[in-house]
């Protein structure tokens, strides 16, 4: 099984009870393998490292709980029960009894969660569990440029950004639903229900 996205596709591997991560990944924009990110320079030492490096307990769990569904349970993995990558269920509880309802024609139960009514700031937080917060990218000692993938972190540095204003959280750009296609085009509009000339809730920003 492996650990992908629009970006690349890193193997996990078993063996004798063991999970591997591969030194390999598959990288779209090669189009092709490389070595996966963080093994450039480290030699493996022996010929089982050569095929992957061994996971210990806490990083497994913290791949497949960000990587896929109802693959953690407290302390263990539940490699049977998991379902690839980001479910409704990662995100929204009681998605079944929801669902069942909608199918049955009858009242659904109640909201799926709270997560229509989010500001800018709970959004980053909430899609942080996965995409790092501002607070865990902070308190690394160096995170250099590679902080550039980490967007909860950027936004907060951005002068757009304003925690209360719903016009710059995650989900004024991005429909956790729908596939993600970016055409820079379709984002302009986000962009001018603040910098149209209109009021933004802070004073200071007219059109460029
Ligand atoms: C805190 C959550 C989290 C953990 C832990 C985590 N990932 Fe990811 N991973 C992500 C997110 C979110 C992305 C996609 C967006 C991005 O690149 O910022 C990603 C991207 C990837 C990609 C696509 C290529 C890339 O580098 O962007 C691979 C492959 C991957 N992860 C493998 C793993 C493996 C293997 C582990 C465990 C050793 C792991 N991840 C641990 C959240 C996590
Ligand atoms: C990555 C997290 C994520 C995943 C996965 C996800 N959702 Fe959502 N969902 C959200 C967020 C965030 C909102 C609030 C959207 C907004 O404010 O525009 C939402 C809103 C909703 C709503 C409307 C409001 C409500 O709370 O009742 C429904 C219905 C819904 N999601 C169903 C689903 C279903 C069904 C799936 C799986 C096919 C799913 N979601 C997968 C994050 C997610
Ligand atoms: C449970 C972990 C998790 C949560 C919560 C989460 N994401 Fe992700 N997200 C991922 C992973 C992992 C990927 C990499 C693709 C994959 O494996 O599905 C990803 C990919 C993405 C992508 C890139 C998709 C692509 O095709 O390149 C966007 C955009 C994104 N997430 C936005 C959000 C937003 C916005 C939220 C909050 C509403 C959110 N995510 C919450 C784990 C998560
Ligand atoms: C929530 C409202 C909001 C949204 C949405 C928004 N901005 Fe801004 N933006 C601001 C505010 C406020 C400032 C600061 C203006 C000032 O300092 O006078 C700003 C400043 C800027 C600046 C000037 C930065 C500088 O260094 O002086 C640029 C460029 C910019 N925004 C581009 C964008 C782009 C591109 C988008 C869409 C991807 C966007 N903004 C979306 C509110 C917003
Ligand atoms: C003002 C609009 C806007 C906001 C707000 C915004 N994004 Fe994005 N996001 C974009 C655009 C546009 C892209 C595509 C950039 C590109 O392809 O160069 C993108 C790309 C991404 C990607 C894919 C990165 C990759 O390398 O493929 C992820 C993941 C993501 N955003 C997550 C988030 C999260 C999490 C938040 C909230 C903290 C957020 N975004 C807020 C517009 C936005």
């Amino acid at each position: 099984m492996g650990a992908s996205s629009a970006l690349g596709q890193t193997y996990i591997l078993e063996k004798d009870g063991q999970l591997y991560e591969s030194r390999v990944s598959w990288f779209r924009e090669l189009s092709g393998l490389d070595q996966t990110m963080g093994y450039e320079g480290s030699p493996p030492a022996d010929i089982n490292d050569a095929a992957g490096r061994l996971l210990h307990q806490d990083e497994k769990l913290r791949c497949f709980g960000c990587h896929a569904t109802n693959a953690v349970q407290g302390r263990h993995l539940t490699l049977e029960k998991m379902m690839p990558g980001v479910q409704c269920e990662h995100c929204h509880e009681s998605t079944e009894e929801h669902l069942a309802a909608l199918q049955l024609g009858q009242p659904v139960p109640k909201e799926l969660s709270g997560l229509m009514k989010m500001s800018a700031e709970q959004a980053s937080e909430f899609c942080g569990q996965c995409h790092r917060t501002w607070a865990e990218i902070a308190a690394q000692p160096n995170p250099g440029i590679a902080n550039i993938r980490f967007q909860p972190y950027r936004l907060t540095g951005s002068k757009c950004y304003d925690p209360e204003d719903a016009r710059i959280s995650c989900l004024a750009c991005h429909n956790p639903h729908h596939d993600f296609k970016p055409e820079t085009v379709d984002f302009d509009g986000k962009c001018l229900t603040c910098h149209a000339g209109g009021q933004t809730r802070r004073q200071g920003v007219s059109g460029f």
